[in-house]
Formats: C-alpha cells, structure tokens, sequence
C-alpha cells in the first residue's frame, strides 16, 4: 500500500467481496455531510463500494444501483440518511443543482455520487474522491484522494482502520 502523500491512498482490492469490505470501513466514518464521490468506468465496482458504504454508515435499506431514479436514499433508524447518487444520466451540472444536491449535503446525511465527472462544477471543492480502475477481472485499483481539512481528517482515520497504519 504505497502512501504517497497525506491526501493520498492507493490500493488494491482483489474481489468484489473485498472492495464492498473496504467501503464498510470507510460508511463506519462518515458523518452528516460528508461527500464521497466514486469515479471509474462502467462496471468497475462504484456500486459495490457505495453498497459497502451503506452497510458500514448503518443502512437498514438494501443498496441497489439508483441509475434509473438518480438518487436512492438509505435510512438507518434516525433521522439521518445516506444519499447515493448517480448522475450517469443527468444532464450536467445544473440538473444536479436543481434536484438538489448541495441541500442533500446540508444536514441530512452523507452523500454519495457515482460519475462525479459529470456534474463536476455543482460539487463543493472539499471532497473525498476516489477512482477505481480496472485491474484485471478481480482485481481493482483504488486511489482516494483527500481535499480540505474534513476529508484529509476522514482519510486518516480510513487508513488507519482499514490498513492499520
Ligand atoms: N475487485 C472487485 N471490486 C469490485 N467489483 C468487482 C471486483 N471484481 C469483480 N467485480 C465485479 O464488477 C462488477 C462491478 O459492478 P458495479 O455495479 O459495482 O460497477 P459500477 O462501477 O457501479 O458500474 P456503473 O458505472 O454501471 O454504475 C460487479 O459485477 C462485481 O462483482
Ligand atoms: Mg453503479
């Protein structure tokens, strides 16, 4: 697990069942308000990250892929819920902004976004991004990368719980 800086993590998975493991040790740390956005290919294992994510945040929702609705919401018995988002089908920018997600990210919950580069300009500058590539069948990269104080927090308590170190 090469670090390369404090914004940084890079690593692989090698299997579905790992790669959804990894996103539960990360939904285990977010809070109210925390953006993670999920990028890649088509097929890449976006959804099984994010359904990790839900798992490890306390869903009591199952997590499936919301491209035909554009967002899934995920509630775990109090008020706060998980958004998860993908805008593989929306327009752009200005069709995230007028379904509402920067009100998703104000006190509601965490917020999920599948195809974060296709809403770019409409997502706040302080995010954990992170990109999975296509290794081979079963195996995947991951890199995450921290921006603003929040998120270099977030990934250092990541690295540490998921890596130990
Ligand atoms: N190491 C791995 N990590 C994640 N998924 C893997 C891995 N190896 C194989 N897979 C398979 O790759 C597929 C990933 O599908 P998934 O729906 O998560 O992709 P996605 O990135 O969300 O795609 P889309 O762009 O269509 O939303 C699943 O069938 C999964 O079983
Ligand atoms: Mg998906």
């Amino acid at each position: 697990m090469p670090i390369l800086d404090e914004r940084t993590l890079e690593f692989h998975s090698h299997s579905a069942e790992q790669t959804e493991r990894l996103g539960v040790r990360l939904g285990e740390l977010l809070q109210s308000g925390d953006l993670v956005c999920l990028a890649g290919d088509l097929g890449v294992g976006k959804t099984v990250f994010a359904r990790g994510i839900a798992r490890g945040w306390g869903s009591l929702d199952p997590v499936t892929s919301p491209t035909f609705v554009l967002i899934n919401e995920y509630r775990r018995g109090d008020e706060s819920r998980l958004s998860h988002v993908d805008a593989f089908r929306l327009g752009g920018p200005q069709e995230a902004l007028s379904l509402g997600l920067r009100e998703l990210l104000e006190d509601h919950g965490p917020v999920v976004v599948e195809w974060p580069e296709r809403v770019a300009e409409a997502l706040p500058r302080h995010r954990l991004w992170i990109h999975l590539q296509w290794v081979d069948e079963s195996r995947r990269h991951l890199r995450m990368e921290a921006a603003g104080p929040r998120y270099e927090r977030l990934l250092r308590a990541y690295r540490q719980a998921a890596f130990g170190g």
